[in-house]
């Protein structure tokens, strides 16, 4: 019996870690204090003085910034721009697990693919049709393949994209996308796999890539001079 206990215990515990996400907050709220002053780096960031707090401090935008009302600037080489509103726009979310971003995707316009380490991201059309997808992580059996995950969506649709999944959405209409997206951390993080791997600085030594893609060196060579544009 008290190992069968035991063991519940132990699952109810494992399983708990398993959808932990951000910290749960310890006060009423946390407003974060700018990095430029704060004297201290905690993980994620320190409270400013509750009695200083103002309603302002919960809004986005702030003075003279636009508000998520207004498409981003989508005149770049993959047509596409993310506003984010995370605890670094937007300091009251701090301790919160949450945020958010409007994206806008010129026609073909491309949101390339990229994962968020630390959220899972539930997204909604409102403008446009958009092919979008998420891949598998490696699965235990050597032999079977990552599995894609694809819709084309069109405006009121809403899609999930789990946690730390690489994924992409792209414009397949003839006209502009927008669409916004809940994402489960107050600092989502992202990681756009082809500006991480090719464009780091210092770049990664070429003989590891030429390897791991298992491609001539010249290729390579030619990523790795490319400008690796970063829309968020
Ligand atoms: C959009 O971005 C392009 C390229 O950076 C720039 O030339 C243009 O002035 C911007 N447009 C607006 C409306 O800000």
């Amino acid at each position: 019996m008290a190992v069968r206990l035991l063991i519940s215990v132990l699952i109810i515990s494992l399983v708990s870690l398993t959808y932990a996400s951000d910290p749960a907050p310890l006060q009423d709220f946390c407003v974060a204090v700018k990095d430029d002053d704060a004297k201290v780096f905690v993980n994620g960031k320190i409270c400013k003085d509750p009695n200083m707090v103002s309603a302002d401090d919960f809004l986005f935008p702030g003075p003279n910034m636009p508000g998520l009302n207004v498409p981003g600037n989508t005149s770049n080489p993959l047509g596409s721009k993310v506003t984010p509103v995370n605890v670094n726009q937007l300091p009251g979310l701090n301790t919160f697990g949450i945020s958010l971003v409007r994206i806008d995707y010129a026609p073909y316009g491309l949101n390339p693919p990229h994962t968020h380490p630390r959220a899972t991201e539930v997204l909604v059309v409102v403008e446009g049709t958009l092919y979008v997808g998420f891949v598998t992580s490696n699965p235990a059996d050597p032999k079977v393949k990552n599995k894609l995950f694809t819709k084309t969506l069109n405006p009121g649709d809403v899609f999930v994209f789990p946690e730390g999944l690489i994924h992409f959405q792209f414009n397949v209409g003839k006209n502009n996308a927008v669409v916004f997206a809940g994402l489960s951390s107050q600092n989502p993080g992202v990681i756009t796999i082809a500006n991480a791997v090719f464009g780091s600085d210092p770049p990664i030594n070429p003989d590891v890539l030429t390897k791991a893609f298992q491609v001539d060196a010249n290729v390579i060579k030619y990523l790795q001079g490319q400008f690796w544009w970063n829309i968020d």
